[in-house]
This record gives C-alpha cells, structure tokens and sequence, in this order.
C-alpha cells in the first residue's frame, strides 16, 4: 500500500528546492536547549520584540467587535491608503493607492510579482549572496534564476555593468535587488540605486526591489525605487522594522497595469490576506516612535559587534549598513562555514548561520550574525566567541 503510493505520488521536480541549512542549526541549538544549555541566538532573521502596541489594540478591539470577514483581495481600502501615505511621509513619493496591493508577508508578494512579470524559461538576476527564496521561489516558477556574484568593489551590489554584461551574453527578464540586503546588511546608496533602475529599464529588463529592511538604516538614508521610476515593482512588509513577522502582512507597490492581474491572482491564490493582521498593520503605522525605540537598540547592538568581533579576531566583514545583520568572513579560520557554525554552537552555545546558504560560491568563508537580540546577549555572544577562538 504504502510503496504503491510512493510510487504514484512522486513530487514534481520543481517543488524540489534546496532546504534552509540554517535549519540544522536551529534543530541543533534546540536539542542544546532541551538538555539545559543556554544557547545565545545570533542566527535568526527577526525581531525579538513584539508588534507596536497600537497594533495590538487594534487586534485586541478587532476580536472583541466580532466577525472577521474577508477583506477585498488587493486590501483593505484604509490600509492600502496608509501605506501609500507612507511613501508621501518617509520618501516624499507619491504613490497612487490604486498600486498598493497588501499581500501576506513579502513572501506571497514574491510569488505575485514573478507570476505577472515573467513567463517560464524567463531569466531573472540575482545577487549572491542574497536571500535563497528568491533563487529558489523562481525556480518553483519554471524561471531561471540568474545569480550575479557581487564584490567588496561594487559595494556587493549588481551594477549597470555587472548587469548589462549578463544580459548581453543571454538575455535577461528581469532583476530582483535588496537594499538593505540579507544577508550581507549593505546597502545601494540612492545614486546606485537610481542607475541601476535606468539601465535595467532602458533594456526592458523588469525591476524588482525588495525593501523589506526600510527604516533599519544606520550608515545613510534607504531609498525607495519607486522614486525613479512607476514601472517597477517594489516589495515591502510590517516583518522587520515594524516587528511583525507572524502577523504575515507585506505589500507591494507596482505599476498600474499590474494591478488587474494581481487582483485576479490573489483572489484565486488566497481570497485575502487575514483580516485580523491586516487592522494591526494599519495601526502599526501609529506605533512608529515605538519602534524608533527598538531600532536604537539594534543600533547600540551593531555598536557592540562592529568594537567586540574585531577584537576576538573577526576583524574582516561586509559594511554593516541597515537590517540587524553582519556578514563575517571566517576564511582565516575556515573554508567551511557550516561546519565552523556547527562548532561554534557545540563548543560555545553561540548560533549563527553559514554562508553557505546564501552564497553557493563563497559561502564557505563566511557566517550571518543577526544582532535582532538583546545587547546583553551581543556582550556575551562576543566573549563566548572570543574565548573560543582564542584556544583553537
Ligand atoms: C530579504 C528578505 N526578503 C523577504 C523576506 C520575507 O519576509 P516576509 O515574508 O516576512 O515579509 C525576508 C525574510 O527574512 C528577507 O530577509
């Protein structure tokens, strides 16, 4: 019965996509855990502090009010309002609410944006390292993910050159850039941005820009692309800045003719997006001093690693630009960063991730520290390392 089935339900190749190695390393810290360690977390990609109070409320008074109905498919009209007020307040863009479609988490957006930009075969560019889902999401797309490495020279960022090259020798559909990115925490300044959108346009390469990590800047001001330009797609979401990654509300702002096809898809893909997250976010808006507060202390955080790693020996990482993340390059002591991770966590109780998940290449000379933590964790996760490091 049972080999009967496994031979009638194999899975399609293209749901075959790579597993998150981070994932060994979670499963480790928590069997750590279990036996009564006390793991210091720099590995995960979230927030510890929870949604803005005024979010919470306003779920609080959704769920005592009654029933909580579907929403129209592109979003709530008020939030879809808010958000558009958003690029008039922080950016001083204005963008149409007409082009803001609320989605669940970025994550959902991602797939809309490659279901109407590209067909099968399509060739989309990507950095490396970057954020595995986008490779592996067009993947499971029938697109081709094209990665570009990128160097300390160009900031770890594609450039119209790096770009044009690519697209010369096999054409190219698209490109899909972070700024701030994950998981090397650069950013592309506005000039770099701003010219990248213009090349990539002038080929009638589509442009994607993940602007997940807006508002967690600290080197200089994150610019929006959709101040270059009304034909690109841009995503956002209330999971970093605005410390709600489980509430799964992202949005996207795109140009007009997309608006259509991705109401069409939405709705057949998901109805809405839940309704209860939804009001939160709206309110989310209102809670922005709150968070001010939380990315102060990520700021002091960065202080202490950008002044304690070098001191232990770390001294060789990425510009430590926006999101809470720092790219380390460990190759003075291993070109293994998985197996470097893993020791690190058995010998020390200090979790980080490996480059290897983000870069194919590279990733093997370097590790993600996320300090989205407590800076009395970031003291000891530092001198844990250090005296670990200093006996090998
Ligand atoms: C660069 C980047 N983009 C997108 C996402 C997806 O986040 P969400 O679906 O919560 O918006 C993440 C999550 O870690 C990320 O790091």
């Amino acid at each position: 019965m049972l080999e009967a089935a496994r031979r009638l339900v194999v899975p399609s190749a293209r749901s075959d996509v790579p597993p998150f190695m981070v994932m060994d390393v979670m499963a480790a810290a928590a069997r750590i855990e279990a036996a009564g360690g006390r793991v210091i977390h720099m590995e995960v990609g979230q927030p510890a502090a929870p949604a803005p109070s005024t979010a919470i409320a306003a779920a609080r008074a959704a769920l005592t009010s009654g029933r909580l109905g579907y929403t129209e498919t592109l979003g709530i009209p008020s939030l879809r309002a808010r958000i558009a007020r958003h690029y008039a307040e922080k950016y001083g863009v204005p963008v149409d609410p007409a082009r803001v479609v609320v989605t669940t988490g970025s994550s959902a957006g991602f797939i809309l944006a490659f279901l109407t930009l590209f067909e099968p075969g399509d060739r989309v560019a990507v950095a490396v390292p970057g954020y595995p889902p986008y490779r592996h999401i067009l993947s499971a797309l029938g697109c081709e993910p094209v990665a570009i490495e990128t160097r300390e020279a160009t900031r770890w960022a594609i450039t119209p050159e790096m770009l044009l090259a690519v697209h010369r020798r096999t054409p190219l559909k698209g490109v899909l850039v972070a700024s701030p990115a994950n998981p090397t925490g650069t950013m592309m300044t506005a000039e770099a941005l701003r010219d990248l959108v213009a090349a990539a346009e002038g080929e009638g390469i589509r442009f994607i820009s993940d602007e997940i990590y807006h508002g967690l800047d600290y080197a200089f001001a994150a610019e929006t692309a959709a101040r270059f330009s009304e034909s690109v797609v841009v995503l956002n979401s209330m999971s970093k800045y605005f410390c709600m990654t489980g509430w799964r509300v992202g949005w996207m702002v795109v140009p007009e003719t997309l608006v259509r096809p991705i109401d069409r898809l939405q709705g057949n893909l998901a109805i809405s997006v839940p309704t209860l997250s939804q009001i939160a976010a709206e309110a989310a808006f209102d809670g922005r001093p709150e968070m001010e507060g939380v990315k102060h202390g990520y700021e002091e955080n960065r202080r202490i690693l950008l002044e304690g790693l070098p001191k232990v020996g770390l001294d060789k990482f990425l510009p430590v630009d926006g999101a809470f993340y720092l790219y380390a390059d460990v190759s003075r002591f291993s070109s293994d960063s998985f197996d470097f991770a893993k020791r690190m966590l058995e010998e020390t109780h200090v979790a980080v991730t490996p480059g290897v998940d983000f870069d194919p290449v590279n990733g093997g000379h370097f590790i993600r520290f996320s300090y989205a933590g407590s800076a009395a964790e970031m003291h000891e996760g530092v001198e844990r390392i250090g005296q670990w490091l200093h006996k090998r």
